[in-house]
């Protein structure tokens, strides 16, 4: 079976690409790759097959997945035609996508940035999908780390603003961490040493453990010492920014797909 990826040398097309090859989930052979640019390097060494066009990649492949930005589809030449097709777009909703290639059995799955490096959590959505497509789903989307079927297209909406976001909320708290620790003229390679610590650091410390989180900050708070001072101001400030931030991530997550 020859699975085709639009945007195999993007972020999480390559991500897709590679994982399958590593973890031995596709034969290298059995993938019909296309991008814009041409041949690239990741995939140098590997026996993969390079498609012409959209129209050469669709007729090569028995599954297609659809990983190119949601303004660049579809190219022209492409038809999904009858085929399983697993796409990673935003915008490009279970109703457009079906209404274009009604004969075709889609999937909407979201990825975040850890597929590069197989740990991404990829929630995905598929009404009335037959056991052996799941199957398939599952393999191809376990390339890339976790995966889970879930209920709903708005489900999936609220996942796309939250683990779809990747390290980019955690990104952000190490900029103001940092930008406050410069304010108060802690030297840069210091302050970014420091914050690194925290960010990255204590990641391993919470892996996991998302079902012992209160412990966790009950401990920290039992100390009644520095950390538990900021944080009586730190957690309830987090709680609202996070709920806010959220809600208009899944808004435009929801808005695009309009
Ligand atoms: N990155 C994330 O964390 C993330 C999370 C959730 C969902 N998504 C969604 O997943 C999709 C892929 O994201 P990404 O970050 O991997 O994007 P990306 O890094 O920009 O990669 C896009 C890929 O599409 C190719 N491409 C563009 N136009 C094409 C065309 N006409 N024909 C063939 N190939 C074409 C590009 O090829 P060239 O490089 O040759 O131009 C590239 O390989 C997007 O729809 C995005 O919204 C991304």
């Amino acid at each position: 079976m020859r699975l085709g990826i639009l945007g195999a040398t993007g972020w999480l097309g390559q991500g897709l690409g590679l994982g399958l090859i590593a973890k031995g989930l596709w034969p290298a052979d059995q993938l019909v790759l296309l991008n814009r640019s041409g041949k690239a390097g990741d995939y140098a060494d590997q026996p993969v097959v390079w498609a012409q066009d959209a129209a050469d990649l669709c007729s090569r492949s028995d599954i297609l997945v659809l990983s190119t930005r949601p303004e660049d589809f579809p190219p022209e030449g492409f038809d999904a035609g009858d085929r399983l097709v697993i796409s990673f777009m935003t915008a490009w909703t279970l109703a457009k996508l079906s209404a274009r290639w009604p004969a075709a059995r889609i999937v909407r799955a979201m990825p975040n940035g850890g597929a590069s490096i197989g740990r991404s959590y990829t929630p995905w959505v598929a009404p009335g999908l037959s056991g052996e497509d799941v199957g398939l789903v599952s393999r191809i989307l376990s390339a890339m780390g976790a995966e889970d079927r879930v209920a709903d297209e708005g489900l999936l909406d609220y996942l796309t603003a939250l683990s779809g976001s990747g390290p980019a909320y955690p990104a952000l708290l190490a900029q103001a961490m940092l930008a406050d620790a410069l304010a108060r003229g802690v030297p840069r390679a210091i302050a970014e040493k420091a914050v690194e610590a925290v960010v990255c650091g204590s990641a391993p410390f919470l892996e996991g453990r998302m079902d012992g989180l209160q412990e966790i900050v009950d401990s920290f708070l039992s100390y009644r010492g520095v950390t538990a001072a900021g944080m009586a101001i730190a957690g309830p400030a987090f709680d609202r920014a996070m709920h806010d931030a959220l809600s208009a991530a899944e808004a435009k997550a929801r808005a695009m797909g309009e």
